[in-house]
């Protein structure tokens, strides 16, 4: 059967958390033949956009998104050990697991990402990776699909070693059966954790913490708060956020990561990926 044209042209600003990026082809694949065609050409592949600075200038590669097809909130069931697309948005599993009785995700809470970019940035809280919960991928790698144990792969600290060029088509999460009590008390711990971070378009901790120390408290404790580039800021709530006001340009977040990293006495790890740079 003839794979359907998938691709239209879009500004990445409407597909990032942050609400900046220029102009991209879009490729929104409903089925692995499409996903096949997308990938047989250079390729980024985009999640829910909640971890990404993009250019003001777009990027030249096919941006790749798994659509409906791939999202499974509507079959997560009781089983402990399903598999779950990969465009399943986390927000809504962390909150269906919680009323199914299972447990394993509550880290997650608060990440707005979907479950191939939550595994791809091993995304996490100090409560538990997304890497604790699986036991085995499946990626499509040049269009074969293939099945990794979640062992044979290696996860970081906001890190993950995939197959080059490999897109998480689903993944088998291992969850832990427990009560909806246990699992929600729990989630409060992790809310109670998040309460400083603030409510305004941004993409996360804009840097990695380095190790025994928070790098909002680095930023914070160099006086950087409120410190603003064009609609670009350093949140007043938690230093390491960095927020769009409202009409933030790529250019003026880069200007102001550079003004921080200036202003701090050791330079900073950036968390976010890149793209268009
Ligand atoms: P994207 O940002 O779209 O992509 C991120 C990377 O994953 C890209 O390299 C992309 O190519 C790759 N990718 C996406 N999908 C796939 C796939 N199917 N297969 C292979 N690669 C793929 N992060 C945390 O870890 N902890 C937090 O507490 C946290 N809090 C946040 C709070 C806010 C308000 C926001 C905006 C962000 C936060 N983040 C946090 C950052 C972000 O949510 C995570 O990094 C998340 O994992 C990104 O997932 P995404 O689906 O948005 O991926
Ligand atoms: N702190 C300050 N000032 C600030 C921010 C933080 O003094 O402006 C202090 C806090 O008071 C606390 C310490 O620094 O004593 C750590 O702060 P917090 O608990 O907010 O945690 P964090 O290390 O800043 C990490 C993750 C977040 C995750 C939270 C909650 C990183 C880079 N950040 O933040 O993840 O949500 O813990 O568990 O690992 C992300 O990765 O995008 C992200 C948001």
């Amino acid at each position: 059967m003839p794979v359907k044209t998938v691709a239209r042209r879009v500004e990445l600003k409407d597909y990032t958390t942050l609400r900046i990026g220029g102009p991209a082809e879009l490729w929104e694949v409903e089925t692995l033949a499409e996903l096949k065609e997308a990938t047989s050409a250079p390729f980024r592949i985009l999640g829910a956009g909640s971890n990404l600075l993009v250019s003001d200038r777009g990027v030249r590669e096919r941006v790749v998104k798994l659509g409906a097809a791939f999202n499974s909130i509507r079959t997560f069931d009781r089983d402990p050990e399903q598999w779950i697309g990969a465009a399943t948005p986390v927000p809504g599993l962390v909150r269906r697991a919680q009323r199914l009785g299972l447990s394993g995700l509550e880290g997650l809470l608060g990440v707005p990402a979907v479950l191939g970019g939550a595994i791809a940035m091993n995304a996490g809280t100090r409560f538990g990776a997304v890497s604790d919960s699986l036991l085995e991928l499946e990626l499509s790698i040049g269009g074969r699909i293939e099945r990794i144990e979640a062992d044979q792969v290696s996860f970081g600290y906001r890190w993950a070693e995939l197959p080059k060029g490999g897109v998480v088509t689903r993944a088998r999460l291992a969850l832990t059966p427990s009560t909806p009590d246990r699992v929600e008390a729990r989630l409060r711990e992790v809310d109670a954790a998040r309460a400083g971070q603030p409510k305004i378009k941004s993409a996360g901790c804009a840097f990695k913490n380095p190790a025994g120390d928070s790098a909002g408290r680095l930023i914070d404790v160099a006086g950087l708060k409120g410190l603003r580039v064009g609609d670009a800021m350093v949140s007043l709530e938690h230093g390491n956020f960095i927020v769009n006001l409202g009409n933030a340009s790529a250019k003026d977040i880069c200007g102001l990561l550079e003004l921080i990293q200036n202003r701090l006495p050791s330079p900073l790890e950036l968390e976010w990926c890149l793209w268009g740079f």
